[in-house]
């Protein structure tokens, strides 16, 4: 898919189904992903691609996650998110570790070189057909949802990027 169209066709897919991208494809979207405009050449961005057992993993901290936030989830809304991190193929967790106090490339810097990072891979991956959802929501600012991959608290986790096959067309398409 040329650029453009990569562009002015994007849009989220809420509901994805099998099958994720090939080793090929994920190895092209990652890449791309590497392609962001990066100051101070940090590399900020971590692209954790999760197999079955770190996605296990992190549903675990997710639901923890879930328990500790009020009001007091039911065990059917506990189910809820550890569903919701299974709701796709394939899971790449976008981190950004922060170098801190540092003046030349503030942290707001940092941060927004790894939403780059996401945008590109988004597009990438739209461009070779696949669907992507990209999600936050409070679990994302968990430090045990963050150290459930290996990420500081004091690092961020920019997108939990779902990515599979569409099962609707996308809006126009
Ligand atoms: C930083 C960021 C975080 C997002 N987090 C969520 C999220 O937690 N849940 C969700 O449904 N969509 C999330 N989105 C996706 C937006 O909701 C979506 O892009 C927006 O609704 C526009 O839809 P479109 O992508 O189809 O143009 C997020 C987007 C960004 C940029």
């Amino acid at each position: 898919m040329e650029l453009f169209e990569a562009i002015e066709t994007r849009a989220s897919a809420p509901r994805l189904t099998e099958p994720g991208p090939t080793a090929e494809d994920l190895h092209r979207i990652l890449a791309a992903a590497e392609r962001a405009p990066d100051h101070g050449r940090l590399k900020p961005w971590r692209l954790l691609v999760l197999s079955d057992e770190a996605r296990e993993k992190f549903a675990d901290a997710v639901v923890e996650a879930r328990r500790k936030r009020p009001p007091e989830p039911t065990l059917e809304q506990l189910q809820l998110e550890r569903d919701k991190v299974w709701r796709s193929p394939t899971l790449i967790v976008v981190g950004c570790v922060v170098v801190p106090n540092y003046a030349k490339v503030p942290e707001i810097e940092q941060v927004l070189a790894a939403g780059a990072a996401v945008e590109n891979l988004f597009l990438a991956a739209h461009a070779l057909g696949y669907g992507v959802m990209w999600k936050t929501g409070p679990a994302a600012y968990d430090s045990g949802v963050k150290a459930s991959v290996g990420l500081r608290p004091e690092d961020h986790i920019v997108g939990i990027m779902h990515l599979g096959t569409r099962q609707q067309k996308p809006p126009g398409g």
